[in-house]
């Protein structure tokens, strides 16, 4: 019987016979004795074993070698002076093994070392394939235990405090409409009829909501088939809630409530509240993006009316067509960021380009004032034009002026790259610094020029503001996002709950009344049995832990994660399957593999 965890042990139990079971960690011979470094999931001991003090387990020792599993019984003891190891939590003891017990062996050899001791890297596919040797390794092991301490604190936090309740919602339902593409499972016993694994909770916990459920949360899986990065995967874990009865403002302090929670509970970080709030337009404006990293300043500034009558054609078509110019201005940018380095082939071009700029145009501050710049611009500037350019960017000499001209959206997609960016070359971003806030006062729609239409910039569900229902195209939202560091954490809004603003929304969207009843018919008919005004909200919890942890890909905050392919390199899934079971699902495949 296992008495203690490895990691347990201190110099309280001198003394006492203890029975450990675990890894090797690590085995070294010091001139016939023999030291194990023995793991499990709560940290290693040093094991000792040598022919006169422990005989019996002498031999068994000797024939351990690295990730073998054992039971062992032993003394604990103090190790002698010049042996403490204050770097782990057992470094002032040792177990003076009487009996080794070896319960498996490793057969083959190992793909990678799993000894934290080893501090070699490990190629990313080499730990997915054998991910469960990495999942033993200290920092993964770590990460899971997090992952588990956060959401232990959420349950705790939402149940015992705030009294909520956790609903499971089905995995096989109706596509819901997040934005990415659906998973979708053929239906055996309903042939020609697909089900969809929910991107979101979404429908099922309004529809909770009608049932009187009053407060709702969820630890949530959801799929969708899209683009993957570093904080994406093809299937991935929301804490999602909703809640009755509630005005925006006690929604979002709840939510800052246990925001706070979390953070005092896992790192023991007080956070301030109110976390401070920016409205979707001042986000897009002073920073270009809609989830800032307010770490550092680095802000964009606006100066479209000083160049709209300039004799710069690249400006002054922007500005024509309806577009804008932006600038972001670079302290001490001069020094280090050269010519070369903003022109094509150079890694600032190259960073525009990919957001899709044509260009890159800049003014360089000299000292006094002097600029200097390529000729387009010297020469078709008005000095009053180059003055106020000067003052409205504070410009002192030093400073590199980056340009971005175009329709909006690109000019901020570039210049929020770029910030992010130079952040990064000048080392403008403090880690240990925790930034909260929240964008609120999103628009209701954005306008998807591929497709011609209005298209609900969070989901059709959301409520327009009581302000703006004169006029629902250019309503703004009750919808808020948290942002930390600059990554979007979670995001929700208060919903619509009347039949009629639904149906409003939809055909804002382009839905026809026929396409409406056909997908959502069963929500707008919830709606006439007494539906509750009511809100929520989903936190990714991948990216949470993540920032928690200090990881930098959700990847290493999901015990077992899919490639940016989308595919598991442990089980290799996806795979193909028997024609047998196609047949019976009455769907026949049209891929043909290239040749
Ligand atoms: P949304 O689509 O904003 O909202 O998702 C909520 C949060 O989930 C995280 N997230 C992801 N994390 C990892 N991989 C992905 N592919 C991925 N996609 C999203 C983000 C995001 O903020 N039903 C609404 C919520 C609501 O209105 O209550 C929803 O799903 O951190």
């Amino acid at each position: 019987m296992r008495t203690h965890y490895c990691g347990e042990l201190r110099s309280s139990h001198i003394g006492e016979t203890v029975t450990l079971y675990g890894w090797v960690d690590r085995r070294r011979d010091h001139g016939g004795v023999i030291f194990l470094d023995l793991r499990d999931r709560s940290g290693t001991v040093q094991i000792v074993s040598d022919p006169q003090r422990t005989p019996d387990s002498y031999e068994e020792a000797n024939a351990l070698r690295n990730e073998y599993v054992v039971e062992i019984t032993g003394r604990v003891t103090q190790r002698p002076e010049e042996s403490l190891n204050s770097r782990i939590p057992t470094g002032e003891v040792e177990i003076y093994a009487d009996k080794i017990t070896l319960l498996n062996a490793v057969r083959k050899q190992l793909p990678f070392q799993v000894s934290s001791a080893d501090t070699e890297p490990v190629r990313e596919e080499l730990r997915l394939k054998y991910r469960y040797l990495d999942l033993r390794r200290d920092r993964m092991a770590k990460n899971l235990q997090l992952r588990h301490q956060v959401v232990k604190s959420i349950r705790r936090y939402l149940e015992d405090v705030e009294g909520f309740m956790e609903v499971e919602t089905p995995f096989l339902t109706r596509s819901t409409p997040e934005g990415a593409r659906d998973y979708i499972l053929p239906s055996r016993v309903n042939p020609g009829e697909w089900f969809a694994l929910p991107q979101s909770p979404q429908l099922f916990k309004q529809l909770l909501m009608v049932s009187g459920c009053d407060r709702y949360y969820q630890v949530a899986r959801c799929f969708r088939d899209e683009d993957l990065r570093a904080d994406r995967q093809p299937e991935f874990t929301q804490l999602d809630m909703e809640m009755s009865f509630m005005s925006l403002e006690e929604i979002i302090e709840l939510n800052e409530k246990l925001v706070c929670h979390i953070f005092q509970n896992i790192k023991g970080i007080e956070v301030s509240r109110p976390f401070p709030r920016l409205t979707y337009a001042e986000a897009m404006a002073r920073y270009g993006s809609d989830k800032p990293d307010t770490r550092y300043g680095l802000e964009l500034v606006d100066v479209s009316d000083i160049l709209k009558d300039s004799g710069f054609k690249v400006f002054n078509e922007a500005i024509a067509k309806g577009g804008i110019v932006k600038i972001l201005p670079i302290p001490h940018g001069n020094d280090a960021i050269s010519n070369v380095r903003i022109k094509p082939g150079g890694d600032i071009f190259k960073e525009a380009s990919e957001a899709g700029a044509k260009g890159l145009a800049y003014i360089r501050v000299r000292e006094n004032g002097e600029i200097d710049t390529i000729g387009a611009i010297k020469d078709n500037l008005t000095p009053e034009q180059k003055q106020e350019i000067l003052q409205r960017t504070n410009a002192q000499p030093g400073h590199l002026l980056l340009f971005g001209a175009g329709d909006g959206a690109t000019v901020n997609k570039t210049l929020d790259r770029l910030r992010q960016y130079t952040a990064r070359e000048f080392n403008l971003i403090d880690s240990q610094k925790i930034n909260l806030l929240w964008v609120v006062d999103f628009p209701m729609f954005e306008w998807n020029p591929g497709e011609k239409r209005l298209e609900a910039l969070h989901h059709p569900f959301t409520a327009p503001h009581p302000d703006d229902l004169d006029d629902l195209k250019t309503a703004r939202a009750q919808a808020y996002d948290l942002v930390l560091n600059g990554l979007e954490v979670g995001g929700g809004s208060r919903r619509i709950y009347q039949r009629e603003i639904q149906e409003q929304v939809f055909e804002a969207i382009g839905l026809s009344p026929e396409e409406a009843q056909n997908k959502f018919g069963f929500l707008l008919e919830a709606f006439e049995y007494g539906t509750p005004p009511h809100g929520g909200i989903a936190y990714g919890l991948d990216r949470l832990v993540m920032l928690l942890t200090g990881e930098e890909s959700i990847r290493d905050v999901i015990a077992f994660p899919k490639t940016q392919q989308a595919r598991c390199l442990l089980t290799d899934a996806p795979s193909s399957v028997d024609d047998k079971q196609l047949k019976e699902l009455q769907v026949a495949s049209t891929f043909k593999p290239k040749v």
